[in-house]
């Protein structure tokens, strides 16, 4: 099984399953000059006792990809039945009986100039990522000088690798001022998001999350907390412009997103969140997020996509 030091031994790579050392794009490429890639980042979840390996959302994911290709004009890429077997096969091949974080991306090869369109590649990874502390610890956050840019500028509801250029800032700066992860503000100076995470707070009992027009990533985890919020722990929630003061007056604050699952933030700009600790709806809500990820209970079994009973089941098949 791939572990966590060595890199996995298999990588996708257009159209099949390659050595990890195989799966390489040339210098010249528009997604090496100018960054023309859109990609996914999914999470595989490991059920000890089903031992089974499950895929969260994947089906999202696909339509989230579908859309970034379309926003991006590239050329008519790898069919989605491609993709979703991409992402089955590298964790089979593989063999995942742990956390797995896979990534799918999609990419200009060729020799093209900034406005190309095609060749269009794709690759699929997948490596071993074990969870953090900071899930049980909760992590010290800053707003950072960088902002957001605007959809007017740089549509960032696409998960375009360029726009992570914008990321790396953020978290150079948060790391450079002793901070554990980064907040940004969008061009109108109201919260935005992580540099790859969504933001929640608690205020007054009730959940509250910058809305999709604030600049943000339409992220997944995001979609998924609002309804375990709402349908599974009875918490409203609201989708709004949310100040940079309101984390200041926030009883709870946490990070999700399917690299960060729901990670607690206990302060902001040195300002305890709260009492410091990690709070109680952030505590509720992690305990459920895992347990319908994992697939420990039987709730939203369309969220779970089985690795390895889907394999049992095509072979009979044959
Ligand atoms: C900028 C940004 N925001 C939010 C998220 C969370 O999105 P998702 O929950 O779909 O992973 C991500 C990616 O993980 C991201 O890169």
């Amino acid at each position: 099984m791939a572990d966590a030091v060595s890199n996995p031994e298999y990588a996708w790579f257009n159209g099949r399953l390659v050595p990890w050392d195989e799966a390489r794009v040339h210098v010249f490429s528009p997604v090496v000059k100018y960054g023309t890639g859109i990609f996914e980042g999914l999470r595989g979840y490991w059920n000890a006792s089903e031992e089974e390996l499950y895929v969260f959302r994947l089906a999202e994911h696909l339509d989230r990809l579908a859309f970034g290709l379309k926003v991006m004009r590239f050329d008519a890429g790898p069919a989605r039945a491609e993709m979703e077997r991409a992402v089955l096969e590298v964790l089979r091949a593989n063999r995942f009986r742990a956390p797995a974080h896979i990534r799918l991306s999609v990419f200009l090869e060729g020799d093209g100039e900034m406005s190309a369109t095609g060749p269009v590649g794709m690759a699929c990874t997948a490596v071993h990522r074990p969870p953090t502390k900071a899930l049980t610890e909760g992590l010290a956050a800053g707003v950072v000088s960088w902002r957001r840019p605007e959809d007017s500028s740089q549509p960032m509801r696409v998960k375009a690798n360029a726009n992570y250029q914008n990321g790396r800032f953020a978290v150079q700066e948060a790391r450079a001022n002793g901070y554990g992860a980064a907040l940004l503000l969008n061009g109108r100076g109201k919260l935005a998001e992580g540099p790859g995470m969504c933001v929640f707070l608690v205020r007054d009992g009730v959940a509250v999350t910058p809305s999709i027009t604030s600049d943000i990533l339409e992220s997944i985890t995001r979609d998924s907390v609002i309804e375990l919020l709402r349908e599974d722990l009875g918490i409203a929630v609201e989708e709004r412009e949310v100040d940079r003061t309101e984390l200041y007056a926030a009883e709870e604050v946490f990070f999700c997103g399917t690299a960060w699952e729901v990670t607690p933030v206990t302060s902001v700009d040195r300002l305890a969140v709260g009492d410091g600790a990690v709070g109680l709806v952030t505590r509720r809500l992690q305990e459920r997020y895992f347990a319908v990820a994992r697939g420990t209970v039987d709730a939203r079994a369309a969220w779970r996509t089985a690795v390895y009973a889907s394999e049992g089941s095509k072979r009979a098949a044959e």
